[in-house]
């Protein structure tokens, strides 16, 4: 890092440029084991070595709050076949890797809806948070059985039964309260997220918390995403110019 940080202001991607949360849309793991003649099954596999290569490059760059999309509230809708598959490449991921993720220091938080899962599931993912609550390395979010408007009328539905309640007034319900109500409460929203597979859109993942972030879109099936994949995101990110609403810079300008 230490050459990066000495290199031009413009190309490089200095610390302060590294995101601290990065939201991660991993798609496209039924095409890439479709264009090779295999069962989507394949894809989704390789696609957990894909995910062990993103947390550690992530945990190398020093990268704070790794969020990943795991499975949707409307993954449900797939054929019971893979439905059944993917919750099995969860079990084992869990199983499998829990001890050294815990080794590395990371948190794993679980964001989704949890009471309609299986219990073995929900077990599992409650093992995974109690045993690394207290890691203070890279925070990972696994977005399982996650909807981002499930989430927003979950939060909206627990304020207005305090509303109703008496305990907080309807001007109460501020965005710094919805925000605290949320699956994603205390996590900083993602400066960057990235989807592969090149789809572009954001399939009801962190539509609250993606307010202000950057969006990079790769052309790569996940299943083939790598450190270099998230360098390359980064690196664009870096080249962003972000406003949140406000003007440019007037470097460069008519003026000048
Ligand atoms: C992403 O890959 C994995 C999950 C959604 C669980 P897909 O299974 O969506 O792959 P494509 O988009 O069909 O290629
Ligand atoms: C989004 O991918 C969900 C995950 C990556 C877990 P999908 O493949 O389900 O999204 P759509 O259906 O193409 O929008
Ligand atoms: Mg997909």
């Amino acid at each position: 890092m230490a050459t990066r940080e000495g290199a031009s202001a413009t190309k490089a991607v200095a610390p302060a440029c590294v995101p601290v949360h990065i939201g991660v849309i991993m798609d496209g793991n039924g095409r890439w084991a479709t264009a090779r003649n295999l069962p989507r099954f394949e894809g989704h596999r390789r696609g957990v070595e894909a995910l062990r290569r993103c947390v550690r490059a992530a945990r190398e760059m020093g990268i704070r709050y790794l969020t990943i999309y795991s499975f949707s509230s409307e993954n449900w809708s797939r054929p019971a076949q893979e439905v059944s598959e993917l919750m099995g490449l969860l079990k084992r991921f869990v199983r499998h890797d829990l001890a050294e993720l815990h080794g590395h220091n990371v948190r794993v938080r679980i964001i989704g809806e949890r009471t309609s899962l299986p219990k073995e599931i929900v077990l599992l993912l409650d093992e995974a948070e109690n045993l690394t609550r207290d890691n203070t390395g890279l925070t990972l979010n696994v977005a399982f059985n996650y909807g981002s408007r499930q989430e927003i009328a979950s939060a909206a539905a627990k304020l207005a039964a305090e509303v109703a309640a008496g305990r907080l007034k309807p001007e109460d319900v501020t965005i710094e309260r919805i925000s605290a109500h949320l699956d994603t409460a205390g996590i900083p929203d993602p400066e960057l997220i990235v989807r592969t597979s090149g789809e572009q859109r954001l399939s009801n993942f962190l539509l609250w918390q993606a307010a202000y972030s950057e969006f990079v879109f790769l052309p790569i099936h996940w299943p083939d995403f790598d450190q270099a994949a998230l360098q390359g995101a980064i690196d664009e990110f870096a080249r962003r110019e972000r406003r949140f609403g406000g003007v440019t810079a007037q470097v460069g300008s008519a003026r000048s």
